[in-house]
């Protein structure tokens, strides 16, 4: 298994080009099973999860072409995949296939909507709490779907289609809007999707699926109008930007200094957590390019955290910002609304001399003037790169063991951190 050594110490210096969004691309993708003719995706990150997916979407009878490099193309430019849902040969989602990614259970949604059935795999616990998937059942049953879960999977019917209806989240989540929007595109009649989720995300794919003829109208805000059509059709859409990962590198040049330019991105994305940033004493410059971070010679100021829905302090981030903590002047307190058990990186951050007390959601960080580095163990996919930005601050090596968490969300995450100057190497066995 990949380990990945980090010797700390070193300033960022350079520029840092931002991959298209992950959290975009994955239900872009599904999107396309929602269509008899291609859909194009510029901008695709080369990532685990979009292989993965690419696998889960070909069992339903997806043909997913990746288009090849032309000489002179630049090497960090996203890729260009086509998907063709041309027939959909299977509605089945096995549990082999979706435990590996929960996001995968949203193909119930398009499967229905087309199709007039769908069997999917419950995703089932995983790493950071329950994740329960009760309010996208409950999104699917208020336009229509008649819903069993038998087995382990949730089996759901219409056999006349889906017709509109009017849909309150009680929370905000993500993956239920998703769910409502890829259902709501082809029923009959209006849906109103209330308590809606802004995440970016949500309105990429919104901006995807009116370009493939939808329509929606109120993405970004907290209730969105869909008026169903009869079908849809192919079109190319370009992924945004990875939000989570331009923070990311933020966080990391906030931690070790220096200067950096985070190339294809764009501030509004991720507005509350560089505002948080500068409150820590970084510089944040948006620029024609992308957005410049740095931070020279003055220490880090200890800001308090509560993580939000967006346009709130968004919890992709809040394993990084911990880190970037543990060196703060002072104590800071971060609190974690969004998911339960979202802290399993305080133990091996606390490996690398961090002082962090937790109780109940919040974490209280004491600022320490070092941290020393150490054999640390990924758990998920935000907490690994949490131990990487803590490592690159670190006296000594960190060595990460079990990177395939970060291959799934972290386009080449040291090739990327290298070239700006940090000691980062992936060691494969
Ligand atoms: C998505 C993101 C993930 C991010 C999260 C919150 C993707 C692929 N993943 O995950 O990176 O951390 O949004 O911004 O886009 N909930 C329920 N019942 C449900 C569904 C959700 O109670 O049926 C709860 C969850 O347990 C959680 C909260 O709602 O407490 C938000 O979850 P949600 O927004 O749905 O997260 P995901 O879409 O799974």
């Amino acid at each position: 298994m990949d380990r990945i050594r980090i010797v700390g110490g070193q300033r960022l210096n350079g520029t840092i080009p931002i991959s298209g969004a992950k959290n975009a691309t994955l239900p872009l993708m599904i999107a396309s099973l929602l269509t008899d003719q291609p859909l194009v995706l510029e901008n695709v990150p080369r990532l685990a999860d979009v292989i993965q997916l690419q696998r889960i979407l070909g069992n339903h009878g997806v043909d997913v072409m990746i288009n090849g490099k032309r000489p002179g193309d630049d090497p960090n430019a996203g890729r260009t995949i086509t998907l063709s849902a041309r027939t959909i040969v299977d509605t089945t989602a096995p549990y082999e296939l979706v435990s590996k990614m929960r996001a995968s259970f949203w193909v119930v949604a398009p499967l229905l909507a087309r199709m007039g059935e769908a069997k999917v795999s419950l995703p089932g616990g995983c790493a950071i709490g329950t994740r329960p998937v009760d309010l996208l059942i409950m999104a699917l049953e208020k336009l229509g779907a008649e819903i069993e879960i038998d087995a382990g999977y949730v089996i759901a019917r219409a056999r006349n289609g889906l017709r509109g209806g009017e849909i309150v989240f009680p929370k905000v989540t993500v993956g239920g809007t998703h769910t409502a929007l890829m259902a709501a595109v082809l029923a009959k009649g209006t849906t109103v999707i209330d308590n809606a989720a802004r995440e970016p995300e949500v309105t990429d794919v919104a901006d995807c699926l009116n370009k493939m003829g939808a329509k929606i109208a109120g993405a970004g805000t907290s209730r969105i109008v869909v008026e169903g059509v009869a079908r849809l059709n192919g079109a190319r859409h370009s992924v945004l930007p990875d939000r989570i990962e331009t923070g990311t590198y933020a966080m990391a040049v906030a931690m070790t200094g220096g200067d950096v330019l985070l190339q294809n991105t764009r501030p509004d994305l991720l507005q509350s957590a560089l505002d948080v940033l500068e409150q820590t004493g970084v510089t944040v410059t948006p620029t024609n390019e992308g957005i410049r971070v740095a931070r020279n010679g003055a220490g880090i100021s200890a800001v308090d955290v509560t993580t939000q829905p967006f346009p709130g302090f968004p919890t992709d981030l809040q394993a990084q910002f911990m880190a970037l903590m543990t060196k703060a002047k002072g104590t800071s307190r971060i609190t974690e609304t969004i998911f339960e058990n979202r802290f399993m990186h305080v133990q091996e951050l606390s490996r690398l001399g961090a002082r962090i007390k937790l109780s109940g959601d919040t974490a209280t960080i004491e600022g320490v003037e070092r941290l020393k580095g150490a054999p640390v163990m990924a758990t998920d996919l935000r907490a690994s790169v949490s131990l990487v930005i803590a490592g690159l601050a670190a006296e000594g090596e960190t060595m990460v063991n079990r990177v395939y968490h970060l291959d799934r969300g972290f386009e080449k995450l040291e090739e990327k951190l290298a070239a700006c100057g940090a000691a980062i190497e992936r060691i494969s066995e």
